[in-house]
């Protein structure tokens, strides 16, 4: 039976902490709740009937108004997916909408047969466990510590081990494993501090207990603080909306299984184009249009490949979106450029915000106030905010017609400039002042806050803060403090209204911003993506948003934002980008070299290494500093040359892995512990799995020429060297010049390839080879998907797995896609060969570097084929 009640009695008697600093003593004295009636067994679980328990007053109202009834909705969705709700009775309580513009949830008819997990509740007060079957795990345990349940503040915890090995909370700047520490979740633009609140939204972890791996998701939109007290307690203090999580626990309990459960229900991460894999060149700060042609000349000169240009903000007239600076960036030469660009099979993204300027003679704004898409402020006047034009409106993409007014202004300026992709940044939504801070000075262009000395900033923001309480701390028919919510988070940024939009603007149907804010970016993404979508159906989309949130993976990839020419941040990168492969946005990467600061050539050299493996990879540098292309230094030259040509020859292996993040929603970069989950791997946080069968052991120090590196069961081949094999299970400290990325590839792997050359399509036009890297029993498998590379619907396309097993590469799977696709070379290292036959066909065997190599071996990859190697 499902749903048996074991009497446990909760004993938690410290007090709250309403904070500045954080505080980890979490314990409180709340009273609870208790079992109000019959407990319901439904067709998908069960229905728990909650009451506030009355009898002891010491708990009510801590940090708002207590809510007297709950319902907790348990439904047994599938065999590795449970959901537990607990909401008010009433449903006031606002939550996550079942919608694009939120998280689309699955209907589920009936209870999952057998689940991996067990759902246990106790009584007085009430609290419960989820546990794996397997193992009698007790995975999330609520019963010895109190429930709150307030409009305003929402508190349950978890007990965990004392040790317990916690990734992902995010998005945040911190070592991988989690320790003691406190993780605020409200998105806002900051400049990457460590250990604060920033961009994205994720309120998911995974745990790895024992070798076994389970994910846990609190779906919520509001702000909250995430306590890891560091002594065997998580504990989440949320302020509104309704306690929604979601639990995973897959039959083959690895953390590869857990994230495929987990983007089962947030969705899978988008497929990229192939284009998009290539290496981009960003900076804010361009000066115009020959400094940029400079610097696509730069990279030719150097032979180090370009496949997309980026232009920041700057081309704007202004800085207002989709106009042109006459002078800089004029329209006509911007249109060329994009010719020229394809003409030489590059690619062109620019930056578009979200924030339109106020001004009363920019047509793209008075079109957004005809159709009234503006976001609101509590007395219904629009809300207007200081972004890079000035001031500034911000559209509200609930509201119906921001579909038309984006569709409109995006597919105009998309296709005035062939643009291949578009980047929307300061989606937090990023403001620099607080609250409505342009009323009656709508058309002016101020200075940029920061422009001012401290004094005047100071006191303009004591006018907005003054200007901001006028307005009240509510909304309209909401008892709520939303300017000031009694508990307040941990928000780096002070105040929630700070550099954003207040909380108590209002969206489209009355929804106030406190609800809604860690949704904006997300949002602005899918509404982004269906209207390019609509304008050219049958394209994958590119999209790059700063803000994200559950989900967003779907439609956008993403960039970690404003990052520091600073060791630590070429460090802490990898962690980033194991985060958000986590959270189910597989195409991530950070401004390679680093964006505030200026870099160093052995920074720049040892991030271009490590960034051409990003899986999207993005030189990215912020105004006013030191120039950083990579042709710009001799180290850093050589480095891109050899790490870009790996990738380049990569592709068909990357391009495979992404098509299986999107198919199953596993990383394209994994931390050694998520394939290796064993007590040594848990805090390997620098070396990096590209799938299961390439590890990158970069340099993240200063200085530093060698690398302690761990080796996993099984053989280890260089890369650059077949004949060095590691046997695993052991450390090695590698030899790592300046230039040298160390890579090794897995014994067992089949890894389909391209020659690099210097744009993706050229590299793509050159025959496929297979290198395949024999394991201790002498085999290997290997996995090569193909389709046209960025149609969204394909026609046709292969799969074909190849296996090598007793001599006999095998190659088999579906072979759909009929253009004409070539395998010439292959090569075999592991094991010494003499002789090969190919449809009784003797092929030429020659050894080089180490490797059995087959040449021109000329096979279409248009069916099956054997070759027996003897
Ligand atoms: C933000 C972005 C950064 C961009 C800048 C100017 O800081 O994060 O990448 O260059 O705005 O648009």
């Amino acid at each position: 039976m499902k749903g048996v009640s074991s009497i446990l009695v909760a004993v938690a008697m410290l007090a709250f902490s309403a904070h500045a600093e954080p505080n980890y003593d979490v314990s409180n004295s709340a009273a609870g709740y208790k079992i109000n009636g019959g407990v319901k067994h439904t067709k998908t679980g069960l229905e728990i009937p909650l009451a506030f328990n009355s009898r002891k007053s010491s708990g009510k109202n801590l940090f708002g108004n207590t809510v007297d009834d709950l319902v907790v909705t348990v439904d047994y969705e599938t065999a590795d997916r449970l959901h537990v709700k607990i909401a008010d009775k009433d449903r006031k309580q606002y939550t996550v909408p079942d919608s694009e513009l939120g998280l689309v949830r699955p209907n589920i008819k009936h209870a999952a047969h057998n689940p991996n997990y067990e759902f246990k509740y106790t009584n007085r007060p009430f609290g419960f466990q989820v546990i794996r079957k397997s193992d009698k795990a007790k995975l999330f345990d609520t019963t010895d510590f109190p429930l709150v349940f307030e409009d305003q503040y929402l508190e349950v915890s978890t007990a965990l081990p004392e040790d317990a090995s916690i990734y992902g909370l995010g998005e945040t700047v911190a070592p991988f494993l989690r320790h003691r520490n406190v993780t605020t979740l409200w998105a806002r633009d900051a400049a990457t501090p460590f250990y604060e609140n920033q961009y994205g939204s994720h309120p998911y972890y995974t745990e790895i207990r024992n070798g076994k791996a389970h994910g846990t998701f609190l779906l919520n939109s509001h702000g909250m603080d995430i306590f890891l007290t560091g002594d065997g307690r998580l504990t989440y203090k949320v302020i509104g909306g309704v306690l929604d999580f979601y639990f995973f626990v897959p039959k083959d309990n690895t953390p590869n299984g857990v994230l495929s459960s987990y983007t089962d229900l947030i969705g899978k991460p988008f497929m990229p184009a192939l284009w998009m894999l290539g290496w981009h060149q960003c900076r804010w700060g361009y000066k115009n249009l020959d400094h940029v042609q400079r610097v696509i000349d730069g990279y030719k000169d150097a032979d180090i490949p370009l496949e997309t240009v980026w232009i920041d903000i700057d081309y704007m007239d202004r800085l207002k979106d989709f106009t042109f600076d006459p002078v800089n960036f004029p329209k006509d030469r911007m249109v060329a450029l994009g010719k020229q660009l394809h003409r030489n099979k590059q690619r062109f993204v620019t930056m578009v915000d979200p924030a339109i300027s106020t001004n009363t003679n920019y047509s793209t704004y008075t079109r957004g106030q005809e159709l009234d898409i503006f976001l609101k402020n509590s007395d219904g006047s629009e809300f207007v905010g200081q972004v890079w034009p000035g001031y500034t409106a911000f559209p509200d993409w609930w509201h119906p017609n921001v579909t038309e007014f984006w569709g409109k202004e995006m597919s105009d300026f998309i296709n005035l400039l062939d643009l291949d992709g578009v980047w929307i940044d300061m989606n937090e939504p990023s403001s620099f002042c607080t609250g409505s801070c342009g009323d009656g000075k709508r058309d002016e262009n101020p200075a940029v806050p920061w422009a001012l000395s401290d004094e005047e900033a100071a006191t303009l923001r004591k006018g907005w803060l003054k200007e901001l309480d006028a307005r009240g701390t509510s909304v309209p028919g909401d008892k709520r403090n939303l300017l000031y919510p009694k508990y307040s988070i941990n928000n780096g940024a002070g105040y929630l209204s700070e550099k954003t939009a207040p909380t108590t603007a209002l969206h489209h149907g009355g929804v106030p911003h406190y609800d809604i804010h860690n949704l904006y970016g997300h949002a602005e993404g899918y509404v982004s993506r269906e209207v390019m979508l609509k304008n050219r159906p049958d394209e994958r989309v590119f999209l790059l948003t700063r803000s994200s949130f559950a989900g967003s993976g779907r439609n956008m990839g993403h960039w970690t934002g404003d990052n520091h020419s600073l060791w630590s941040y070429l460090k802490n990168s990898i962690t980033e980008i194991f985060n958000l492969n986590m959270f189910g946005i597989s195409y991530v990467g950070a401004d390679v070299c680093g964006f505030n600061g200026n870099t160093t050539e052995t920074l720049c050299t040892r991030w271009s290494e490590l960034g051409a493996f990003y899986p999207f990879a993005r030189n990215h540098n912020a105004a006013n500093q030191t120039d950083q292309e990579p042709y710009l230094w001799k180290s850093t030259t050589e480095a891109s040359r050899i790490a870009l040509a790996i990738r380049y020859s990569l592709l068909p292996y990357y391009y495979t892995l992404f098509e299986e993040s999107h198919r199953v929603g596993t990383g394209v970069w994994r931390p050694l512990v998520f394939e290796y989950p064993e007590d040594k791997y848990l805090t390997n946080d620098y070396q990096v799995l590209v799938g299961k069968d390439l590890l990158i052991s970069p340099v993240v120090t200063e200085n530093a020429t060698k690398v302690d590196a761990q080796f996993p069961k099984g053989l280890w081949y260089d890369w650059y060297d077949y004949e060095s094999v590691i046997h695993g299970e052991t450390e090695k400290t590698l030899d790592a010049p300046l230039t040298h990325i160390p890579l090794h590839i897995r014994g067992g792997a089949i890894l389909p390839l391209k020659t690099p050359k210097y744009s993706v399509q050229e590299t793509y036009e050159t025959p496929y080879s297979l290198l395949i890297a024999l394991d201790e029993n002498s085999q290997a498998e290997g996995r090569l998907y193909i389709d046209d590379g960025h149609s969204l619907k394909q026609e046709a396309t292969s799969d074909i797995s190849f296996s090598f097993k007793d001599g006999k590469l095998q190659a088999k799977g579906t072979f759909g896609y009929k253009a004409a696709e070539k395998l010439e070379i292959i090569k075999v290292i592991g094991k010494e060969f003499s002789k090969a036959t190919y449809n009784g066909h003797k092929l030429d065997v020659s050894k080089k570097d180490g490797a059995l190599v087959l040449s021109d071996v000329g096979i279409e990859l248009t069916g099956a084929f054997n070759i027996q190697f003897a």
